[in-house]
């Protein structure tokens, strides 16, 4: 399946969410992931993601392998987006910025 990584944290620019035909994106307060048992593996949603935070599971970037864990359990707890809606407050100051994790509202 695919993975949604840290950048997305605080960001949330929910582009990615519209394009998959499963609809198995899930939202949380500040990011959104994918729920593996549902992903087919289209790709579709990599490239629509502004700030590349999606990534198949086996090119994760590297200290990033958690939120493959990550994404199966929140998937399981948060509602179905299938809507874009605006991105965060302040989103493009948020991109890039490493150490977003603890960030992360649940
Ligand atoms: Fe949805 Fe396709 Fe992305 Fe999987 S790869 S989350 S099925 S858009
Ligand atoms: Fe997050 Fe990118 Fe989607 S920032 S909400 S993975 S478009």
């Amino acid at each position: 399946p695919f993975v949604v990584t840290e950048n997305c944290i605080k960001c949330k620019y929910t582009d990615c969410v519209e394009v998959c035909p499963v609809d198995c994106f899930h939202e949380g307060p500040n990011f959104l992931v994918i729920d593996p048992d549902e992903c087919i593996d289209c790709t579709l949603c990599e490239p629509e993601c502004p700030i590349n935070a999606i990534y198949a599971e086996d090119d994760v970037p590297a200290g990033q392998e958690g939120f493959v864990a990550l994404n199966a359990e929140l998937s399981k707890e948060w509602p179905v987006i299938t809507t874009r809606k605006e991105p965060l407050p302040g989103a493009e100051d948020w991109d890039g910025k490493p150490g977003k994790l603890p960030l992360l509202e649940r």
